[in-house]
């Protein structure tokens, strides 16, 4: 089926200057950018996006690194777009990723891991609501 995911392109990357090439690999594999924004987070935005994450003990670095920079944030639309962003994004633990995936190329540790994608369909919904609150979506 033809879904939409929520990417984040995360500090370290945008940094890295390494924006196009991330989403060069996004439309190699077939997802449209449907709607983009770049957001510098505050600390109270960054810990209600990762809201899920507050009692774990990676919560606090994880806040400080995504508030570090400015970030870019993505709705992906294609067929399977959010098990195949996660295929093209690799481990979370970028030692863990597979080769050719975003985050063994141009990801440094765990936390500076390049990029954020939704890992499920009801998650999705709930964090592109979160960046894109008035995106109208229309069927055609
Ligand atoms: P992300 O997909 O953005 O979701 C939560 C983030 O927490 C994750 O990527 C990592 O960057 C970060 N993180 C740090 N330590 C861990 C850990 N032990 N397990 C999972 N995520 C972690």
């Amino acid at each position: 089926a033809i879904e939409r995911t929520l990417s984040i392109i995360k500090p370290d990357a945008v940094a890295k200057n390494v924006i196009g090439q991330i989403y060069a690999r996004f439309e190699a594999a077939g997802l449209k950018i449907a709607a983009a924004r770049m957001i510098h987070l505050s600390r109270a935005e960054a810990e209600q996006f990762y809201g899920v994450h507050k009692e774990r003990p990676f919560f606090k670095d994880l806040v400080d690194f995504m508030i570090s920079g400015p970030v870019m944030v993505q709705v992906l639309e294609g067929e399977n777009a959010i098990l195949k962003n996660r295929e093209l994004m690799g481990a979370t633990d970028p030692k863990k990723a597979a080769s050719g995936t975003i985050r063994a190329d141009f990801a440094d540790s765990i936390d500076a891991n390049a990029v954020h994608g939704s890992d499920a369909g009801e998650t999705a919904q709930v964090e592109i609501s979160f960046f894109f609150p008035g995106l109208n979506i229309y069927a055609r």
